[in-house]
């Protein structure tokens, strides 16, 4: 049997991996090579960059890069960049945001933007020792990463508030400290991190020498000091509002519109109340949230995480939007926890995430959180809207048989042909293949 394991794989440059996985994985087969060569960027320096993002690189892995426009958002109308590889999404984007337009557009505003880290660490001391030290040592902290925190104060940020707890049923011994931090406009994990294991560093000394310890409070152990990824007072929220009166215009419908309105809400109730509805729903607030957050370089696993606990926090899983119809007034909300940056880190190396910056004006992160929040909230009212009357599979098929005759070989020709046929005809890969061989 072929032996597929390997040392030192890292070791190895592009083409000696690209060379290896062939032999060992791919049958020698000549199209990997063409294919991921292919996909390596033609400027070296741009590919440089690239590969530094991660590790073991072979090639690129390309995703659509599109723009949702008429996002109209506290009165600043935008063109929103979205990283997304499913099919309808931006469409749905931009048709929720210029059905918005003349109904005032999307509102938006940051709740707060406090940021999260953790000490644990175990302690021989007892809480009432810890209680009579805490003050000092909350002083000793923030002078000891002075020399971390002095930039980020002069921004405006830093540390907040140091809290402290302990949690038996985790170990008789463990001790944590809740670090709450401003982090402006970047992201902050590598300041939080930083910061947090110098408190440990600190905490270990202070154990170690301080005079007035006891003998047996000198154990001090440092678990491990990370960011904590749920931010649920990293907050945002973005809404819609109109009378029925202007839905009714803007819906261009003779349907009962209070009808519409009532099913949407409804729509909504079920997803705050039952999870195998509720996942449904955020995925669909997700669709226009991920996309936003890649396209700028953003942590979508963070965001993701921290937004699906958020939605547990009462012990449910629930939507995270609600819709309410009061005296013949209709308004869908969002609020979502986002911790994003716009300095720093991917935002600032990635040339497109730049490029998407720039097209969203050079946003704060504050301004950034409720762009993102919008085009969540754009992306749930159009999937819901869709639900609630035609469904989503007409939209969906149409979107979705471009790829079908992509794959099959269509000439644009074909293409413009076979969108006429199945306007009114149902769309399946079969289908879709029959329509080309009687071409
Ligand atoms: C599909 O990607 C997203 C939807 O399923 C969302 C929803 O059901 O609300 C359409």
């Amino acid at each position: 049997m072929q032996d597929n394991r390997i040392a030192g794989f890292s070791k190895l440059n592009k083409q000696e991996k690209i060379d290896w996985l062939r032999s060992h994985f791919l049958g020698n087969d000549p199209n990997a090579q063409a294919l991921l060569t292919g996909f390596w960027h033609r400027d070296e320096a741009l590919q440089n960059i690239l590969d530094g993002f991660s590790e073991n690189t072979l090639s690129n892995f390309p995703l659509p890069f599109g723009i949702a426009p008429n996002f109209d958002i506290n009165g600043t109308t935008y063109a929103v960049p979205m990283v997304i590889e499913e099919s309808s999404v931006v469409a749905a984007a931009a048709s929720a945001a210029k059905f918005w337009q003349p109904l005032g557009g999307f509102h938006a505003e940051v709740i707060d933007t406090v940021k999260l880290g953790q000490l644990h660490f175990r302690w021989s001391g007892s809480t009432a020792r810890w209680e009579q030290f805490f003050p000092y040592l909350e002083q000793l902290l923030r002078l000891e990463t002075t020399y971390l925190t002095t930039n980020m104060e002069a921004r405006g940020g830093g540390i907040l508030r140091i809290e402290w707890c302990r949690k038996p049923e985790i170990a008789a011994d463990y001790y944590q400290l809740l670090v709450s931090f401003e982090t402006c406009d970047s992201m902050g994990a590598n300041f939080i991190n930083s910061v947090l294991e110098q408190f440990g560093v600190t905490l270990r000394d202070w154990a170690a020498t301080a005079p007035e310890l006891l003998h047996n409070e000198r154990s001090l152990e440092v678990i491990m000091a990370i960011l904590s990824n749920y931010t649920p007072d990293c907050l945002v929220r973005a809404w819609v509002t109109c009378s029925l009166t202007d839905m009714e215009k803007a819906l261009h419908t003779a349907d009962n519109v209070r009808h519409f309105c009532q099913k949407f809400a409804l729509a909504t109730q079920v997803a705050i109340h039952d999870p195998y509805r509720a996942v449904t729903h955020n995925k669909g607030i997700f669709n226009g949230i991920d996309a936003v957050v890649l396209a700028t370089g953003n942590d979508f696993r963070a965001i993701e995480a921290c937004a699906h606990a958020y939605a547990a926090r009462d012990g449910q899983y629930r939507s995270l939007s609600r819709c309410t119809i009061e005296n013949e007034i209709f308004r869908f909300e969002l609020e979502i926890p986002l911790a994003l940056g716009t300095v720093g880190g991917l935002t600032k190396l990635h040339p497109l995430a730049q490029l998407s910056l720039q097209i969203l004006g050079q946003p704060s992160a504050r301004e950034l959180m409720q762009i993102i929040a919008v085009t969540g909230l754009a992306q749930n009212f159009g999937a819901l809207r869709s639900l609630v009357t035609t469904g989503i599979q007409a939209g969906h098929m149409k979107m979705h048989l471009q790829n079908i005759l992509i794959h099959l070989g269509a000439s644009p020709a074909q293409i413009a042909e076979a969108k006429v046929y199945f306007s009114e005809r149902t769309v399946s890969f079969t289908a879709a293949r029959e329509f080309l061989a009687q071409q």
